[in-house]
Order: structure tokens, then sequence, then C-alpha cells
């Protein structure tokens, strides 16, 4: 049975409604309107607006959102949301363009994703943007990178989605809200717990994810599969071990493997609270925040993204489950935390990132108290690629 206006409301999107500026005609003749070329980020933003998934957002944000995003982290209207969703260009295509115009939004491959119809142009302080949403200003963190790296002048206003991007070999795991709040329903979950990672599934992500596992009816498994940095495990060797994982070690009637096909910003704790909001619009109640959630670097707190996003909760409509950093115990031959582990550090087994890539890279393989064999075997392979 098709899921009902009734059944939206008990779970809202964030805002209230879920979004869709999903064109029916694909084929919408654009010949006759200025062409922008937009880079995959922003494909994956425009496509993140049209089905839905950055609810309340219906476009591209003007000057008076993206102030009250950066400084206040919500929209004008007060509602909660802390990454600014934006249409950068070069000072030079944005003087040809009008106010009022409908534009096409063209991906380098040719194909119309989209059309905005502008309502805005206006510049911004790119320092400015780095420090509020980022924390710092340094070039060397991956997000900022980016944002000095865009053009200088946002457009802005309603976007209209004409073509989702094709996701390739990750296709048959693509769903959009509408279906994954369906599938929730004809699964009979009531309680979904959504988890976003960058990461092949470790075993510290495996007790997080099962421990929240008890208390709900389902999981929902959402790696983001965007533009990662170029030293992050490629999403598709990612994929093929999450679907390792699951196979040797989840009940398949408890666990689904969809993706989530945005950018990662590494941008910490504000970027927690956008994951949140996200997998609250594909119909999550819960959402897992561990340790440094969506860090890179030293940049952030080990908790911070957890003592950001409580501040949020309440408005957020979607709980959040934070987990302390988990490891394997020797002493205790379990996965624990400090919260329900006794022993010292030197009974912990702890890995870089950076450590496993070198080993997998190396054909090492990390220890099965980090990482299950299974998992190894295939990042091993896929790393050596
Ligand atoms: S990211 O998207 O948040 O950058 P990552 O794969 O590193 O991805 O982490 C996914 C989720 O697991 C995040 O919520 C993170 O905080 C949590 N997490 C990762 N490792 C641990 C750990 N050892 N202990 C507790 N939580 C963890």
């Amino acid at each position: 049975m098709a899921i009902t206006q009734d059944e939206t409301v008990k779970n809202p999107a964030h805002g209230g409604e879920l979004v869709n500026r999903e064109s029916g005609n694909s084929t919408q003749d654009d010949n006759n309107l200025k062409k922008i070329i937009i880079s995959k980020w922003t494909i994956s933003d425009l496509e993140l607006v049209g089905i839905g998934g950055f609810s309340p957002l219906t476009g591209f944000m003007g000057k008076e959102d993206y102030e009250n995003v950066v400084h206040n982290l919500r929209l004008t209207d007060g509602t909660v949301w802390s990454i600014p969703i934006t249409l950068p260009v070069s000072k030079e295509e944005a003087d040809k363009i009008e106010i009022g115009e409908e534009v096409a939004l063209v991906g380098e491959d040719g194909i119309t994703y989209g059309t905005i119809q502008i309502e805005e142009k206006y510049t911004y302080d790119k320092e400015v943007e780095a420090e509020k949403v980022y924390g710092t200003k340094e070039d060397k963190h991956p997000g900022v990178k980016k944002v000095y790296e865009k053009g200088e002048v946002y457009l802005a206003g309603p976007i209209t989605l004409l073509n989702r991007p094709d996701h390739g070999e990750f296709e048959d795991f693509y769903m959009d809200p509408i279906e994954t709040r369906q599938m929730f329903k004809d699964l009979g979950w009531k309680t979904i717990v959504g988890f976003q990672t960058r990461n092949p599934v470790h075993r510290a992500h495996e007790y997080i994810q099962k421990t929240a596992l008890e208390a709900v009816d389902g999981l929902l498994l959402n790696p983001l599969v965007g533009e990662t940095k170029s030293d992050d495990i490629p999403a598709d060797v990612r994929m093929e071990s999450y679907q390792t994982i699951l196979k040797h070690y989840y009940p398949e009637n408890r666990t689904r493997l969809v993706i989530y096909p945005a950018a990662m910003r590494y941008a910490g704790p504000r970027e927690a609270i956008l994951h949140a909001i996200v997998r609250k619009n594909y119909g999550c109640t819960h959402f897992i925040v561990g340790r440094d959630h969506a860090g890179v670097g030293d940049y952030y707190g080990t908790y911070d993204a957890q003592e950001l996003i409580s501040k949020y909760e309440d408005e957020l409509g979607i709980q959040i489950f934070k987990f302390e950093h988990a490891f394997y115990c020797k002493k205790c031959e379990n996965m624990a935390s400090a919260k329900t582990c006794p022993h010292g550090k030197e009974d912990h087994v702890h890995l870089s990132g950076t450590k496993v890539r070198e080993m997998l890279k190396n054909g090492q393989k990390p220890p099965k108290e980090f990482s299950r064999p299974e998992v190894v075997e295939v990042l091993i392979k896929g790393m050596q690629k």
C-alpha cells in the first residue's frame, strides 16, 4: 500500500513537507535557455533538492537564508539548517545572467540536469564561510579548499530537476526519500536508525550500529558516495565491502543498504546536523553520531559534533544515538567503549584510518578485532587495483 499524507505527517520531513522539485518531463526543451555548466558537486546538490533529500529547500539559497545559515544555523524562517547549499559561478558568468531569467543547469557531460529560476545573485565572503561553517580558514581543510576554489558569485532561486544523475553501478542501491519511506512501511519498520559513513564498515561501526539496532526496528546503512577527498577509500570498493559485511554479519530482514549521493564536506559538527536532517527526510526516526562525525584531521574535538547536535535535537525531530569512541578490548574480548570497559589503552586495539589505508595498499591485513576478514579481503583487492 502506498504511503499516505497522514503517514508523512506522523513522521514529517524537515520543515513539514517532503519537497518534490522534479519535472515529469525530462526532455523539456531548454534550447532557448542560457546554460551554466555545473560541477558534480552541484549536480548532487541539485538532485538532493529535487528529490526532497534537502527538504525544506526548494532551490539554491538566497542571500538572507545563506547569511542566516552561516551565522545562526537557521533558515530565515527559523528552521534549523547548518550548511549553505549554493550555486557558485564566476563573476563573468553571473554578469551574463538576468534576475528573473530561467537558466539551464548542464553537466560537463552535456546533460541538462535541471533549471533554475534566478531570483538573486550575490557575492559572499569566503573566509567568513570557511571560519563559520568549517571552523577554520586553512586551505589544508578539504572543505575549505573547495570554498576557496568556487566562483565568487552565488546564484539563487528555485530549481527544477529534469534528469537525475546516473548512479552507474550503484543504481540498484539508489532510492529517493519517497521510496525509502515506502520501503520502511512495507517492511513494517516503525523505528529506523540511519547510519552515515564514508568509510568501510569496521568493527567499531558494526558495534554501534548493532547496539542501536537492539533498540529500533531497522538499520538504514546509508553510505555517502558523492565526491570525497582523494585519499578516502573509493565508493565502489566501499560498496562491495558493505554488501559483504551485510551478507555475513547482519540479519537480512533488519538492514537495508541505500546510497546517499551527496558530496562530503568534512564540516564535522555542522555536517552532522545536515546528515541527520537528510536521514529524517529519508524517513529515519533515529540517527547515529559517534566519534568525530564527518571530521577530518584535528579540526574538531572528538565529541564536538555530539555537543552541537544536542543543542538542536529537539527541533530536528530525529532522535540522535550518540556513541563514545568504540574499540576492541583484548581483556573484555569484546567491542566496548569507555562507558563499558574498565581496562587501559594498552588492552585496546586502535588503528588510525591512515594506518589502515597504508596496510591495505601494501596487502597487509588489519587484525580481525579491527575489521572483519571478509571485508579486509574486499578492501585489499580494491585498494591494489
Ligand atoms: S563520517 O561520514 O562520519 O566521516 P565515518 O565512517 O568516519 O564517516 O563514521 C561513520 C559514523 O561512525 C560517524 O557517526 C562516526 O562518528 C562513527 N564512528 C566512526 N568510528 C567510530 C568509533 N571508533 N567509535 C564510535 N563511533 C565511530
